[in-house]
């Protein structure tokens, strides 16, 4: 049985509603999977390296071959990667910044795609190892994006969406508090994101 992963990108602490939205989702999913452990992985905490010429030579080493300092360069990777085979369910929140990703979570992105690792390049084409997992999106934003004229200016869902079928995850669902900056729905956007993950 997988763990449930929590991954959490926003530094507002309490003030996060992303974090808010995605602990609801955690607590459903517990009401429904009492057994199931849960790991958190707040990876604003984590000073992570950059895509920089070693970490990438690392990365495309086979893993018979890769030197000691190359191991030692990919722990944070591994770990990383370890975490999301170990779990069948996962939350990912995620702060709208500029549009996209917040820095941290793209960062978190590129330690978990790894060629021969998580996903295999075969044919012309490409297969993810990250299969059977389900993931759900906890999105916080102060615009609209789920309709309307920004609709199509949220980089971030369709952005992870692709990312995450790259490595193998296709089950995903959004939910969003969306809307708390904006004078007509900023009384409402908490209530009635955290009222849709009701279902769960
Ligand atoms: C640097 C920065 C950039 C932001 N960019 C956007 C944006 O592009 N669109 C938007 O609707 N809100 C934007 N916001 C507002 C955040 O998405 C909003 O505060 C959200 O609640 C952040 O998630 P959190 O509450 O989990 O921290 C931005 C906020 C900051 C601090």
């Amino acid at each position: 049985m997988g763990n449930i992963l929590h991954i959490i990108s926003s530094a507002r602490g309490e003030a996060s509603n992303s974090i808010l939205l995605g602990n609801r989702i955690v607590e459903r999913l517990q009401r429904r999977y009492p057994d199931k452990k849960v790991v958190v992985n707040d990876v604003t905490g984590q000073s992570w390296q950059w895509l920089h010429n070693e970490l990438v030579d690392a990365y495309r080493t086979p893993l018979a071959a890769l030197t000691t300092e190359q191991q030692v360069l990919l722990e944070t990777s591994d770990a990383t990667v370890t975490q999301m085979q170990e779990a069948d369910v996962i939350v990912i929140g995620v702060p709208l910044y500029n549009f996209n990703l917040p820095a941290p979570l793209k960062a978190w992105v590129d330690h978990i795609v790894r060629p021969g690792k998580t996903v295999n390049y075969q044919d012309g084409g490409f297969a993810g190892q990250l299969t059977g997992k389900k993931v759900y999106l906890a999105i916080a934003s102060n615009g609209i994006y789920s309709e309307g004229p920004m609709q199509p200016f949220d980089f971030a869902e369709p952005y992870l969406r692709y990312v995450l079928g790259f490595v193998g995850i296709t089950d995903i669902t959004t939910y969003r508090i969306e809307g708390a900056g904006m004078s007509a729905t900023r009384e409402t956007a908490v209530e009635k994101g955290l009222a849709s993950v009701e279902s769960i």
